[in-house]
């Protein structure tokens, strides 16, 4: 069985004190979720007093993003072990508005992952086709070399760590969501894509305009196993919705 997993991607939002101020309120909200992985995933600087707030409760706490690098001169850039240390057991790599404004590749993020999974933290790899590239009928074309990109190579022993996201960069933000089906028809395809071992047990999300009202239907569909949320999760009233779908 695989445990389904709610993320809350806060992107840019949020100082400390209105993360800090959230993961207080949400708390006693969730005290009996049991069944779902509650995911925070707020900015670097807002990382160790969130981790505070949240470190005896149901969430867990996750990055944005990481270097691959060990240390060294890499300014304005954090490392695995910086992310360890701050409480964070999760990370999200290759976000696709990292790969539009920030020049990632899968190249970047396979050095990413490996980087990740050496310091134990469970990467959350982001894949998704443009709208320019779901038009001209390259979505599978695109997925297939997303996760051929980031995943070649990786030991299936390391496959209980990773998590997949499947974002659409069209419903991202848009409020434009990609129907249950066609997200279940990607779902299923990079399930195809992995190795026949940790596919069955390997958690894959949607994202991409996920709220309260299209959640339901999301998460019943077989190979949907989670959601990576960006604006509805900003808000406690439909994160709590999303978290007890
Ligand atoms: P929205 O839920 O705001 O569409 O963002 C999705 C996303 O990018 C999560 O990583």
């Amino acid at each position: 069985m695989r445990k389904p997993i709610m993320a809350g991607n806060w992107k840019m939002f949020k100082t400390e004190i209105e993360a800090v101020d959230f993961c207080a309120k949400l708390k006693p909200l969730i005290n009996d979720v049991s069944n779902i992985t509650i995911l925070i995933c707020p900015s670097f600087p807002a990382l160790p007093k969130v981790w505070d707030e949240i470190k005896d409760s149901k969430m867990a706490l996750g990055a944005q993003n990481l270097h691959w690098e060990e240390e060294g001169a890499f300014t304005g850039e954090v490392s695995a072990a910086m992310l360890k240390c701050v409480g964070c057991s999760y990370v999200i790599i290759g976000h696709s508005e990292r790969r539009q404004y920030f020049g990632e590749t899968d190249v970047t993020v396979h050095k990413k992952l490996l980087a990740a999974l050496k310091h134990n933290l469970s990467p959350i790899v982001c894949i998704g086709e443009t709208l320019e590239q779901r038009d001209k009928n390259e979505t599978f074309k695109v997925i297939e070399t997303q996760v051929k990109g980031a995943f070649h190579g990786i030991d299936v022993k390391h496959w209980d760590n990773i998590v997949i996201a499947y974002e659409p960069v069209w419903a991202i933000g848009t409020g434009k969501t990609a129907t249950p089906e066609q997200a279940q028809e990607v779902h299923a395809f990079i399930r195809g894509l992995l190795p026949a071992e940790v596919a069955p047990k390997t958690r894959i999300l949607y994202g991409g305009s996920v709220k309260p009202e299209n959640v339901k239907e999301l998460m019943a569909k077989p190979d949907i196993d989670g959601g990576l949320v960006g604006g509805a999760a900003l808000k406690i009233e439909s994160f709590e919705k999303l978290i007890k779908y």
